[in-house]
């Protein structure tokens, strides 16, 4: 069963202290961040942990991201740091970037499905960082979706969870959209996990090391990066802007990058970006997405974008919901 509306609660102190002792007692709730909402969890209590693998019926073998609000955090999360990685995060925490680090004994192994790793970031939406602040330790949170379906932008989108949540604090729309970019320093290389919120041009800019996208590289990957993932309900066909529509319009939708196709007659369509911008795009794309999957349509056939800074992080989850499923 879906949850109750009435859990969604503004982000006053009350509201804000309320939900930190939620946490405290080993419930679950969900929070806003700048990229996509999270379920959180105390991060060191494994007990509660395991209630966010069962909410979202994910596997085991899907290691979840530590959020943290200062240094002090991350010195109990991790067992060191590298200087590569000391510049990268100096650079954009708070913001959307994850890295994975070799991981202190105080994390369990349920968050790290058993890695000697750990993945951590400092969110920088206010209402993230003042409830962990609050709370006065890590929160292991992943997206607040289903595994494998689309990921939440906005408080009603977590209403789909099935879990027991004690809270769901409103922070309006997730400004960035996308979830944040994974990194891991290895060997003298940078190698992105999965692609996000901070682009590969900003990473290498800043990071003054040779970047390259973990795919193609002989690193231990993004465990639970499968090939599907972020999926709607309705199949999803990517097709280019100049293609022809592959399929009945009448029963499908269309999500344009920059403009619809007014000549096709489709059940409803959207642009991600009228104007062609990149974080536009972004921001819209799972709420997008999700409307279009409320009209229950045969099909949603979507626009790819260009593929430069976001443009990596949006065609990486247009791919994976467009992925055979395999449920
Ligand atoms: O923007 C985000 O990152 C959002 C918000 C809520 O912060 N969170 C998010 O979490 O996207 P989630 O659970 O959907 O994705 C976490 C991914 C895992 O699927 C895995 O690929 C990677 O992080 N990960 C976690 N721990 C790792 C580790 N030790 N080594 C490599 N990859 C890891
Ligand atoms: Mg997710």
């Amino acid at each position: 069963m879906a949850l109750n509306r009435d859990l969604i609660v503004q982000p006053v102190i009350e509201n804000i202290r309320a939900a930190s002792s939620y946490l405290a007692a080993g419930r679950l709730v969900v929070m806003p961040t700048e990229t996509v909402y999270g379920l959180a969890a105390d991060a060191f209590n494994p007990l509660a942990v395991s209630r966010i693998f069962e909410a979202k019926q994910r596997p085991a073998f899907d290691p979840l991201i530590c959020h943290i609000s200062n240094e002090e955090m991350l010195e109990r999360t991790v067992s060191s740091v590298s200087k590569p990685v000391l510049r990268l995060i100096r650079e954009f925490w708070p913001g959307p970037l994850t890295v994975v680090l070799e991981k202190s004994t105080a994390v369990p192994n349920i968050v790290s499905s058993g890695l000697p790793t750990v993945a951590v970031r400092m969110p920088s939406h206010p209402v993230a960082l003042k409830l962990i602040e609050t709370f006065g330790g890590p929160l292991a949170a992943p997206s607040a979706n289903m595994f494998g379906r689309l990921s939440p932008t906005r408080p009603e989108h977590t209403l789909r969870l099935e879990g027991d949540v004690a809270s769901i604090l409103d922070g309006g729309q997730c400004s960035v959209g996308v979830e944040s970019t994974i990194v891991r320093y290895h060997a003298g290389k940078l190698y992105i996990l999965r692609p996000g919120g901070i682009t590969i041009e900003k990473l290498q800019r800043v990071g003054g090391i040779e970047t390259c996208l973990a795919e193609n590289a002989a690193i231990p990957n993004a465990p639970g990066q499968l090939p599907s993932h972020y999926a709607p309900h309705a199949p999803v066909i990517i097709i280019n802007p100049d293609d022809p529509v592959p399929t009945q319009p009448e029963r499908s939708c269309f999500l344009g990058f920059t403009s619809i196709r007014r000549e096709v007659p489709f059940l409803r369509q959207e642009t991600l970006a009228p104007d062609g911008d990149l974080h536009c795009a972004a921001a819209n794309l799972f709420e997008a997405l999700h409307r279009l999957d409320d009209c229950s349509p045969e099909f949603i056939i979507v626009e790819s974008v260009p593929e430069t800074g976001l443009g990596h992080a949006i065609m990486n989850r247009l791919r994976k919901s467009a992925a055979p499923r395999t449920s």
